[in-house]
Formats: structure tokens, sequence, C-alpha cells
């Protein structure tokens, strides 16, 4: 693999507390590694040392193959963006000129700023106008989403996001983590993330790492910690992740099908599943046929009927 940013047995002391002990591990370029754990873990202290917001009491870190330590903090973080927990914007600068802040340290001419700032905040759905405001007059949510655009602003290579979703309603929530996605593939960004929430882990993770009082129990891809799980503690963790198979299975197919138009292109070639069988059923044959929706045998004599990936996902999210 080719890291873009190398962890390399790094520890933290506070006085004689360790809060982060001789962690490491590696995150390849492009890639999304998140970081999951208990409160006081010690996952923010990590992930401030990448950034050298925090100075590691032992070992180093390599962003890019170069050791952060031998670069001046402010340097390097004009290079990585960082999402604060805790929204963390400038209280005296308005929401233009806290997004326009790396861009501007930059020396990007005016109008490049303006334009960058405007694409922004339409990016995460914050109307232009909102720009002249204080943050102080923004909502929790408005506060987190100009953060975000914020660290985003100079399109950094790497990324680092701490908690940054927590304070968003699902459906923005649901908006903002398929914009990290998008831009991710477009622009081949490194990011690690902090998250409270495995499905948010699950989701954007190609690898997720999990914290426990200051240690690295694991680090690998999701489904080799839901597969082979090294520590009681992972396997406790991912426990939740399966709860969304046991609500699947509980659910009928008839429950969640829809009219499917007989006419749709490959209809009648689709991979089928019975009516009365689970979602969870379901879902694994979409898996193994590598489709995203089937045709519905039954009742007898109704209408052609399909059940989707879409409509198995919005019920696995039910609580
Ligand atoms: N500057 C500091 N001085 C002393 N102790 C600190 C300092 N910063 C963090 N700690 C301690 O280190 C431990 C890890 O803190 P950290 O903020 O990394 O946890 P976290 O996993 O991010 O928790 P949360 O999920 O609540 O954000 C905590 O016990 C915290 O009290
Ligand atoms: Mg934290």
């Amino acid at each position: 693999m080719d890291p873009m940013i190398v962890v390399d047995a790094v520890s933290r002391r506070y006085g004689d507390r360790t809060v982060v002990d001789g962690v490491s591990f590696a995150v390849p370029r492009g890639a999304i590694t998140a970081v999951v754990g208990k409160s006081g873990s010690g996952k923010s202290t990590l992930l401030r040392m990448i950034n050298r917001l925090v100075e590691p009491s032992a070992g180093r870190v390599l962003v890019g193959g170069r050791d952060v330590a031998e670069e001046p903090g402010p340097m390097l973080r004009r290079r990585i963006g960082y999402v604060i927990q805790g929204i963390g914007l400038f209280p005296h600068r308005t929401v233009f000129d806290n997004v326009a802040t790396v861009p501007r340290l930059l020396g990007w001419p005016r109008q490049r700023v303006a334009d960058r700032v405007g694409e922004l905040l339409d990016l995460l759905g914050l109307p232009r106008s909102f720009g002249e405001r204080y943050p102080s007059a923004l909502s929790g949510g408005e506060q987190q989403r100009v953060g975000i655009a914020r660290a985003l602003a100079a399109d950094p290579p790497v990324l680092l996001m701490d908690e940054p979703f927590g304070a968003l309603d699902p459906l923005i929530r649901r908006k903002a983590q398929q914009d990290l996605l998008a831009l991710r593939a477009r622009l081949g960004t490194t990011v690690v993330i902090v998250t409270h929430d495995l499905d948010e882990a699950l989701r954007l993770g190609d690898r997720i790492a999990v914290m426990e009082e200051g240690r690295l129990l694991q680090e690998g891809p999701p489904e080799e910690l839901l597969r082979r799980p090294a520590h009681p503690a992972v396997a406790a963790l991912m426990e939740g992740a399966r709860r969304a198979l046991r609500l699947l299975a509980l659910v009928s197919v008839g429950d969640a099908a829809e009219p499917a138009d007989p006419a749709a292109v490959g209809l009648a070639g689709r991979p089928r599943i019975d009516a009365e069988a689970s979602l969870e059923e379901a879902l694994s044959v979409l898996l193994w046929a590598g489709a995203d929706s089937l045709a519905v045998d039954g009742p007898p004599g109704g209408p052609p009927r399909e059940v989707t990936l879409r409509a198995i996902l919005a019920r696995a999210r039910q609580e």
C-alpha cells in the first residue's frame, strides 16, 4: 500500500497518565479511516498529533512521507484540513471570512476566494447570504457545516475530522456523508474521521480503528473487524452493526415490496425472491447477484412487484 499517513508507535502522556499508548497504523493514499471508541479513549488526541496541535511524547507521524516534526505546525496545517470537535469557528469573523481563512493564507486572488466560498456554501446547503453573518447567529448544525466548509476550502490532500457530523440532523448528515465520499472520489483526499456512530464508521470507512483507553485494539477493513474481531471489545462493538441484520430478519419481502413496471428493462431477467422471505435473505441474494433490485414472487395473481436495495436499507435503519 502507498500510505499517505503513517502513525508509528505514537504515545502521549499528560503527567503520569498515558492517554495515547503506542499506537501504530497507516492510512493509504485516498482512503478514509474511521476512528471509533468510547469517550476519553484518546481519539481526539490521536487526531491532533497528526497535524501537531498536540506533540507526541514518543513515536512519530509521517504525512506524505515526511516526518511532521520537521515541518512548522502552521505550514503543516495549511495542507491538512481540520474539522474540530465542537465546531470551533472564529466568533469575531463572518461565515465568509471563516471559510476563506486558508485560501487567504495561501494568497489566493480575491475572486478565486469568493468563488470558492460560494461554491462551498452551496455544497453544504447554506444560503450564500449567510456569508455575512457571524457564527453566533447560526444554529449548531449550520455552524458545523461552516466548519466543514472551512476545512475543505483549499482542497487539502489530507482531511482530519473530529466528529464533524454530530450536530447535523439525519437527512443533512446523510448528505454530508455522501458529499465526503464524493469529495474523496473527486480529489483523492485522504481522510481520518473520528465518530461515535458505528453506522457512520461502517458507511464511510475503508478502514476502521478501534481505540480503548489510549490503545489501538484493532485497525483494518470493516469486514475484517466484523469477521475476525481481535478483542472482545471489538466484537461487542460490532454486535451493534449486526443489529441491522436482525431487524431485517424480522421484516418480510412482501412488506417492503413496491410495484414494478412490467415493461422495465430486465424485469424478467432479474433475480427473484419469494414474498414470504425475509429482507435479510433478500439482502443476501442482492449481494450475491450483484444486483440492486429483485423481482418478487407472489402472492399469486398480484401485480408485478420488486424489492430494492434502497427499500431494504431504509428498513435496516428504522428504530
Ligand atoms: N491537555 C490535556 N491535559 C490533560 N489531560 C488531557 C488533555 N487532553 C486530553 N486529556 C485526557 O486524555 C484523555 C483522552 O482525551 P481525548 O480528548 O483524546 O478523548 P476522546 O476519545 O476524543 O473523547 P471524546 O469521545 O469524549 O471526544 C481524556 O481522559 C482526557 O481527559
Ligand atoms: Mg474527542
